[in-house]
């Protein structure tokens, strides 16, 4: 599995931090399908014997995954859907072992479809229903963009009043970057797979 050796962006940090969460016969959810970068990843984590849910609200983002995963050999274990991660729980066969968020607007797509903070709330509050004992959550939120405050505040309000007895959750910043520089949460459900 390609994970960073050095990692720099928060992308590639999330990848670290999902990867232990991974192995032959896992399932995971790339919860925005974008350009299928993050689905491919996880593909490769879950191996041959394992499944990858890859949702997207635009088609063009799912013909985009589907192009990536296949010319990698994957698209068995890869299953696209086109609908929102708000409706997450009812679409996928729950426990999942790794759900990665990576919001905002699909890169080299329009710029007006993008994540907004009501169904990006009950996006993540669908990943935590269904997330496995000692599975791993990653949300990268952008902060630059038209609405990207709001978005970035109800993900940090939602985040802060988990009880840390179940969730474990860390926030990673660019410190010394520009002030538009993503935020990237960490969260790990208590306990082992059962
Ligand atoms: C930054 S991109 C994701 C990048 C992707 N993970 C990759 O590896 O290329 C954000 C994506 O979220 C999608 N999106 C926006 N609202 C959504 C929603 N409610 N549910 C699922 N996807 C959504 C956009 O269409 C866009 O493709």
């Amino acid at each position: 599995m390609t994970v960073p050796k050095r990692p720099a962006s928060a992308v590639q940090w999330a990848r670290v931090f999902i990867h232990p969460a991974l192995g032959n016969g896992s399932t995971a959810v790339d919860a925005t399908a974008g350009n299928g970068q993050d689905t491919v990843f996880l593909a490769e984590g879950v191996g041959p014997d394992g499944r990858v849910y890859s949702l997207d609200i635009q088609e063009e983002a799912l013909t985009r995954t589907l192009r990536l995963v296949s010319g990698k050999g994957m698209s068995e274990r890869v299953k696209t859907i086109l609908a929102g991660h708000q409706h997450l729980a009812s679409l996928v066969m729950a426990p999942v072992d790794a759900v990665m968020f990576n919001l905002g607007y699909l890169p080299g797509g329009g710029r007006e479809v993008v994540t907004a903070p009501d169904t990006t709330v009950s996006g993540i509050m669908a990943a935590l229903s269904i997330i496995n004992p000692g599975g791993r959550i990653s949300i990268v939120v952008y902060t630059g963009h038209k609405g990207a405050l709001e978005e970035s505040q109800a993900v940090a309000g939602l985040l802060s009043g988990l009880d840390e007895k179940e969730f474990s959750v860390q926030k990673m910043v660019f410190w010394n970057s520009h002030k538009e520089s993503p935020e990237l949460y960490f969260i790990t459900r208590a306990g082992d797979k059962i």
